[in-house]
């Protein structure tokens, strides 16, 4: 799996190119195999499945569905042989994608797979990119091909900052205190359009009429209170430092 698109993938809009290091899309990618085709698609048939505790990562989600594509939770997944292409959200858990959306992917195969995800840590930080590494390989182990993907800042919860503090594990440094306060501001408006440009590039180079005309930013968001339980661990522990 190369990083960049190849020459001949769809473009994303340069703005969004030049200003969000993990946007893109890698369509059509002829040098994986053992994966689906890469296209065109004139039936292919697309769903978002988006794996959320706090909201952050489902509100790129609702947006993904573009008003018209079918949306769903992690925890009611639906049956995945009904699509070839998937926009797949999750949120990133101790360096990894999150342990519920870890057992959704398990059962994903041979699929097209767009990968979007928030983060607490910069997007642009070399923990960013070995997170979404980490994502990437759990699904391309299964067959899947990946033909896009997304990153952003999503605000960390205040419990979990709560929780931390008590513990002493991060210190609140300037550094770390900065991007907090930059993630507390995300996923915004900004990366919100920046997500749905580069699913549009995918969709308009796999399913040309699978792309409705754009629609208008999302309202606020909303605040979610944090569940937390046994069943949010990861499958396998992460080797990634987070806090720095
Ligand atoms: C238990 C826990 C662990 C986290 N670990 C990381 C991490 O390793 N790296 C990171 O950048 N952000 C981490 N975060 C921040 C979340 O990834 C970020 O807030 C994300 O946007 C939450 O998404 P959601 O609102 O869709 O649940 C962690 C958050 C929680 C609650």
């Amino acid at each position: 799996m190369t990083d960049r698109p190849t020459p001949n993938a769809a473009r994303l809009p340069e703005v969004v190119e030049a200003a969000r290091p993990h946007a893109r899309c890698l369509v059509p990618q002829d040098d994986t195999k053992g994966c689906p085709p890469a296209g065109p698609f004139p039936g292919l048939r697309a769903a978002v499945i988006y794996s959320s505790v706090t909201g952050n990562t489902r509100r790129l989600a609702e947006a993904l569905t573009l008003g018209h594509l079918p949306l769903f939770s992690v925890t009611r997944q639906p049956d995945t042989t009904a699509y070839d292409l998937l926009a797949l959200g999750f949120w990133v858990r101790k360096g990894l994608p999150d342990a519920r959306a870890q057992r959704c992917w398990a059962g994903i195969r041979a699929k097209h797979i767009f990968l979007f995800g928030t983060l607490g840590a910069w997007p642009h930080s070399p923990h960013a990119s070995r997170c979404l590494e980490g994502a990437r390989a759990l699904l391309t182990a299964n067959g899947n091909r990946i033909v896009g993907e997304f990153l952003c800042q999503g605000r960390v919860s205040p419990h979990v900052l709560a929780a931390s503090a008590r513990k002493g594990t991060h210190p609140m440094t300037e550094g770390r205190a900065a991007r907090l306060a930059e993630a507390a501001r995300h996923p915004d408006a900004g990366d919100i359009a920046a997500a749905c440009a580069c699913w549009r590039a995918v969709l308009a180079a796999l399913a040309p009429q699978a792309v409705p005309p754009a629609l208008p930013p999302l309202p606020c968001r909303t605040e979610h209170s944090l569940i937390m339980s046994a069943s949010t661990k990861p499958l396998f522990p992460s080797p990634l430092p987070y806090g720095a």
